[in-house]
């Protein structure tokens, strides 16, 4: 049987390097989503139409990623279902008259590959990214955290950029960051540029949940980066950081004090990054995806408008 890496080894010495594998890790516990995490993932929560995860894949496959490597745990089989071709409800919709439907499922049947892998303790992002390993091999790759959507319904090709970014470049990692404000740093990896913040600008440093005092610029990592496989040995050297997980940001940080070159790309203000990881964030990020809603975001505005102006009962 083939496995992923195995493919893109043929085709790399054929080709100028293709990146078309994203490892997508979804194995984290989402505590900070309980209860409604208690038995579902919180990849996919709904946001409007669609689950989270959903649109994390679709905006992959627009940047050209065609293999798709989820790094799952105990409890978050729905996503594989998920992805899975359901042919008993699409002969129910015929049967019952209801075809257009059918057009919702599309995404089933995209010539995408998925894989599945899992993470037996949750021990960090970075040890998600790990757990890839043995199944990226030697190829440069995406990862793109499945608790984030990058522009309103997912219209983005920050992932598109970034791979070209790192190929012409040819460095060891290009990472996603987004202008957050001052007194949220401490909440995000965030970015000390060599010289300047431009749209594209080369890393010094990364520092994982700075203060608000001690931090280098106000650019977070925002959920998507490319790597090459070198990014595994970084791993293997990064002790646990905070809380006792290993940090994708520490061994990003080990590339650049190895002297390997690391690259930032900013978002655009069109395309913010939507995280699902709080209440917060999550119910903002629904709200925006349900405005923006063809069919029913006008009369959820009015209905907004109008009950923004009578008096609320007080919160639960
Ligand atoms: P978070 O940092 O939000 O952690 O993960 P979490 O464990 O999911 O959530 P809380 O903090 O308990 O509320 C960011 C992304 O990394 C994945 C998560 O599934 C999420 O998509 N992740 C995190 C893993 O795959 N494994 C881990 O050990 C940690």
């Amino acid at each position: 049987m083939t496995k992923p890496g195995e493919k893109s080894a043929q085709t790399r010495r054929s080709m100028s390097p293709t990146i078309d594998m994203a490892v997508i890790p979804v194995a984290g516990h989402g505590t900070r989503l309980l209860p409604a995490t208690k038995s579902q993932p919180k990849e996919m929560l709904s946001v409007g139409r669609k689950p989270v995860v959903q649109y994390v894949v679709e905006e992959l496959a627009q940047s050209g990623i065609e293999r798709m490597l989820f790094v799952t745990s105990r409890g978050k089989h729905s996503i594989e279902s998920h992805f899975d071709t359901d042919e008993s409800l699409t002969q129910y919709l015929r049967t019952t008259g209801r075809e257009e439907l059918l057009a919702d499922l599309a995404f089933e049947r995209k010539a995408i590959e998925y894989f599945y892998t899992r993470q037996r303790r949750q021990l960090g992002l970075g040890h998600a990214v790990l757990c890839a390993e043995s199944l990226i091999r030697d190829q440069p790759f995406v990862v793109a955290l499945g608790d984030s959507i990058i522009g309103v319904h997912a219209q983005s090709d920050i992932v598109q950029r970034m791979k070209e970014l790192f190929v012409k470049e040819g460095v060891d990692a290009v990472v996603a960051f987004e202008e957050v404000p001052r007194e949220e740093v401490f909440r995000y990896g965030i970015a000390q540029p060599k010289d300047g913040e431009a749209e594209t600008f080369e890393l010094a440093d990364v520092v994982e949940k700075p203060s608000v005092q001690d931090a280098p610029s106000r650019l977070a990592v925002a959920a998507r980066y490319v790597f090459s496989p070198r990014i595994f040995q970084m791993l293997h050297a990064t002790p646990p950081g905070k809380g006792g997980e290993i940090q994708l940001t520490d061994a990003i940080r080990q590339l650049i004090q190895r002297g390997h070159r690391c690259l930032g790309v900013r978002l655009r203000p069109d395309e913010p990054r939507f995280d699902i990881g709080n209440f917060e964030s999550y119910f903002q990020t629904f709200v925006e995806f349900a405005l923006a809603d063809r069919e029913y975001g006008p009369a959820l505005r009015q209905y907004l408008l109008a009950r923004l102006v009578k008096p609320s009962s007080p919160p639960e």
